[in-house]
């Protein structure tokens, strides 16, 4: 058993969530690095321990209940207690495809593929919502434990009905908006259990999400998912932020 702090990450093989496993462990938790497929999550575990970090990586697909119920359980035979929940592992299916020569997205709502779509919700919803059911038990265990759901600008139901609306992404969008509405959700129920829950808005980040088309790294991107993860008590839960702040819904 572990008595440090401990934090999970889910799909921490790359991208914005290996980023922020380096980072909470550079802070000093025990990081468990989850990932779907075992070289990719041993490689990337390696990595950072070879960084002189404390991490080990932990096998789990957030879009299988038996995958989430098995990583509970390793967990739980290592752990008395999980200080902090990154919800990250995401897919935008089809994104890639729709982008034009100039980057731009270039598929309407009227061309979305509906099984794209529930893919997407399957990873991006379901995952977070199965992952945090699961390990609630580890989770309440924690003095205080931090709940981050990694969202998106594109979430935003605010800001794509604005002025200067964004790319009109229906199915990855609405996924986030979703998540968004999952993270109120949990925060009314845990919130006065004492955890803190927030969504976070990373940024339009190079990584293979978009074929490295965004135009922040992921050094910026795990900035406010790490502020979220390490928010001092009594800090803000059932929120959604950029690293410069609340959002609008
Ligand atoms: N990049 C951006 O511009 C941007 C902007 C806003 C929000 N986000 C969000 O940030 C998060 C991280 O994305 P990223 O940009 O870092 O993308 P990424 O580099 O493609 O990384 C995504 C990670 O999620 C994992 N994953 C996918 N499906 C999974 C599953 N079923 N179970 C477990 N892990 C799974 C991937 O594992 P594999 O290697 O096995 O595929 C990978 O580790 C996502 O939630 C994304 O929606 C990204």
């Amino acid at each position: 058993m572990t008595t440090k702090t401990n934090a999970l990450i889910t799909g921490a093989n790359k991208g914005i969530g290996l980023e922020t496993a380096r980072r909470l462990a550079a802070m000093g938790f025990k990081v468990w690095l989850g990932a779907r497929d075992a070289e990719r999550g041993e490689a990337a575990a390696r990595a950072l321990r070879n960084e002189g970090l404390d991490v080990e990586w932990l096998a789990l697909d957030v879009a299988s209940d038996d995958s989430v119920a098995a990583a509970a359980r390793i967990l739980t035979a290592q752990v008395s207690s999980l200080d902090v929940l990154v919800n990250n592992a995401g897919i935008a299916p089809g994104y890639v495809d729709a982008l034009g020569d100039d980057g731009r997205y270039e598929r309407p709502p009227s061309r979305e593929n509906v099984e794209d779509m529930k893919a997407a919700f399957d990873v991006n919803v379901f995952g977070p919502v199965r992952v945090t059911q699961t390990l609630l038990p580890l989770l309440l265990a924690a003095p205080a434990a931090r709940i981050v759901m990694v969202s998106s600008y594109l979430g935003s139901i605010a800001r794509a009905a604005g002025n200067s609306p964004s790319p009109n992404v229906m199915g990855y969008g609405s996924s986030k908006t979703a998540l968004n509405a999952v993270t109120v959700a949990f925060a009314r129920e845990l919130s006065p259990r004492g955890i803190m829950i927030n969504a976070a808005a990373p940024g339009y980040t190079a990584t293979d999400l978009n074929a490295h088309r965004g135009g922040r790294t992921v050094q910026q991107a795990a900035g406010v998912i790490v502020q979220l993860a390490t928010l001092e008590a009594g800090g803000p839960t059932g929120g959604y932020f950029d690293e410069n702040g609340p959002l609008p819904w």
